[in-house]
């Protein structure tokens, strides 16, 4: 599942934001420097006597940059080091699908520039005193393969190939290596910690990359599976099974981190059991104060079992049944709008005044009192001069993913969202976040504030090196739009 939706477009805009906010001194580079002059010698001998002590810790840090805007290009990355020494890879953080991985250095047209001019990194298992292979015979590998007819004996490679709902794909082989994380230590403080963690090699470019914009180093699932990196971790003592994410729609980045979130309290709900995914039941939807007439059937129509949650998906999506009456009914506040469908993904329309005071909320119910409010500005976003909506038809999908009821970052977006796969529950609030969280130390008991992030990452010359490949595009009246699910 997951990943993302791009839109090309924008580019130059994006690159003026950023821009302005490097000029104005604006938060966005500035949370970073609390990783800087770490006294290292100390920060390793106290993970040392943690894992010593194989303690459950009070949670991990994961610093994110990025963004779920779909009038970027949208998506949320994490940086993560693997190996020893430790080298930088960017991923990014996918709670749709389950495995890790990194392009691998047999990768001959990976990218060595990518999403906003990050700086790439191809893995070599054999430049890492820690790294080594995965084989057919160990436990991991066996559960991977168990269903699948593949034939691999005890002592080859472990191979994997992990496809995305838009066709796109990794494979390659499976490696084991030491990770490192920022592992929470105090109050808005962390220090530096490792774990043991399989994840796959890619052997090729994983997409038909149509420009290096979007390239990252790999993709970080936080998917349910065991094979996630969070369930290894878990599993090996290290981490709680719990993490939250705080994607921040307006300044980028946000919080991500992995344990046991005390505060801010948040309504839970039941997880669907037996889903690959994080699916709930939704139960109501109001637009403004009109709740639509859906019965519970339509909520469930074809095989849907729940909505899915997907934080690496950029818009959110509804079988027609559910789509139809939720945009007619949005679309009712404002009779005189004139609708300009382009290429028939998107509807659009000429629209000047504030999009918050001239459309209505709409508010998502779940099991359990659980509700979810997305505004008007979360769910239009501008492009190319027009207002366009960020809801769409799943009926118009292909395959599994037809009738499918989707929920990604338009409507994840500047909310805490909260994933317990110990009870199987999920819940949000909203949440400002660019602010912090606190984490509780389940051996000490202890709380932790853990902040916000924005990873600084920017580079406008890649943005004005492709705008020419933009504007002819544009220019050709193309507009790419993709969704790896
Ligand atoms: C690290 O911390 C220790 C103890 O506080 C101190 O003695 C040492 O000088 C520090 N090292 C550096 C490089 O700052
Ligand atoms: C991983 O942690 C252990 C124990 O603290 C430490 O000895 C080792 O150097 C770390 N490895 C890397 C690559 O940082
Ligand atoms: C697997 O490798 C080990 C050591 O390299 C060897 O002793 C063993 O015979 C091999 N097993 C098979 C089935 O090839
Ligand atoms: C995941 O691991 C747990 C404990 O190790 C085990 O009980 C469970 O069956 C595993 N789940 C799957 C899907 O293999
Ligand atoms: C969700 O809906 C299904 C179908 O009505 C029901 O069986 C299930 O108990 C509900 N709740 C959860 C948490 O799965
Ligand atoms: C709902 O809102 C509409 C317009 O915003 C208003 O005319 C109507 O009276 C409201 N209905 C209720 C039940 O509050
Ligand atoms: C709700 O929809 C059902 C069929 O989909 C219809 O029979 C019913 O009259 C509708 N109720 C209202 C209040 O519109
Ligand atoms: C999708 O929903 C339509 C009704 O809106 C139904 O006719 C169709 O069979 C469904 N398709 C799948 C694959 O569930
Ligand atoms: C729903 O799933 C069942 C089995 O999982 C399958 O036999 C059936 O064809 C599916 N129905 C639709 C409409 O996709
Ligand atoms: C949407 O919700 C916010 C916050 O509750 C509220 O201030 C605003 O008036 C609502 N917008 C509309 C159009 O009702
Ligand atoms: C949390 O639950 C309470 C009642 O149990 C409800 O009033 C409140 O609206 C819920 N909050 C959210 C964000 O779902
Ligand atoms: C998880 O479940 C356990 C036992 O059912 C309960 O004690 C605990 O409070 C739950 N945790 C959360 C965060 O709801």
């Amino acid at each position: 599942m997951g990943r993302i939706l791009y839109v090309y477009a924008m580019i130059l805009l994006n690159c003026l934001i950023w821009t302005s906010s490097i000029v104005h001194g604006g938060g966005v580079f500035e949370v970073s420097s609390k990783f800087g002059g770490r006294n290292r010698s100390l920060d390793a001998l106290k993970a040392h006597d943690s894992i010593r002590h194989l303690q459950i810790l009070a949670g991990v840090d994961l610093p994110i940059g990025g963004t779920g805007r779909p009038d970027a290009v949208g998506l949320y990355y994490a940086k993560v080091g693997i190996g020893t020494p430790a080298k930088d890879y960017y991923v990014q953080v996918d709670t749709g699908s389950d495995i890790m991985w990194v392009n691998c250095i047999s990768c001959q047209q990976c990218p060595t520039r990518g999403y906003h001019g990050l700086e790439l990194t191809q893995y070599n298992v054999k430049d890492s005193l820690t790294g080594k292979l995965v084989s057919c015979g160990q436990e991991f590998c066996k559960e991977i393969m168990r269903g699948s007819s593949s034939d691999c004996t005890v002592n080859e490679t472990c191979l994997y190939t992990e496809i995305y709902g838009d066709g796109t794909f990794s494979m390659g082989y499976f490696v084991e290596d030491f990770v490192q994380y920022d592992r929470v230590s105090g109050d808005l403080q962390t220090e530096s910690a490792n774990g043991s963690v399989i994840f796959g090699c890619g052997a090729g470019p994983s997409a038909d990359l149509v420009s290096a914009d979007d390239a990252l180093d790999g993709v970080l699932g936080f998917g349910k599976e065991n094979s996630s990196m969070i369930s290894q971790l878990a599993s090996a003592g290290r981490v709680k099974n719990m993490f939250a994410h705080c994607l921040d729609g307006v300044n980028g980045g946000g919080i991500f981190a992995i344990g046991n979130v005390v505060q801010p309290k948040v309504n839970m709900t039941a997880l669907v059991p037996n889903q690959p995914h994080y699916n709930v039941n939704m139960t109501a939807i109001e637009v403004g104060n009109a709740t639509l007439n859906i019965t519970q059937e339509l909520f469930r129509i074809g095989n849907n079992s729940g909505a899915i949650i997907d934080s690496g998906t950029t818009l959110a999506y509804f079988p027609q049944a559910i789509y139809d009456p939720l945009v007619i009914t949005i679309l009712s506040s404002q009779p005189n709008l004139k609708l300009q469908p382009i290429h028939d993904d998107y509807t659009c329309f000429d629209y000047s005044g504030s999009v918050d005071e001239g459309f209505p909320n709409v508010t998502f119910h779940f099991e359990n009192s659980l509700s979810l409010k997305v505004y008007p500005r979360d769910y239009l976003f501008p492009f190319d001069g027009l207002m366009c909506v960020g809801w769409q038809n799943s009926g118009l999908l292909s395959g599994d993913k037809k009738n499918i009821t989707l929920l990604g970052d338009l409507v994840l977006s500047n909310k805490l969202v909260l994933y317990d796969l110990e009870n199987q529950t999920i819940g949000w609030t909203e949440y400002n976040c660019s602010s912090s969280i606190k984490l509780k130390d389940e051996i000490t008991g202890s709380v932790h504030l853990v902040g916000a992030h924005s990873l600084p990452s920017y580079s406008c010359r890649s943005a004005e090196k492709s705008l020419t490949f933009l504007l002819l595009m544009l220019l050709h009246g193309f507009l790419i739009v993709r969704w790896l699910l």
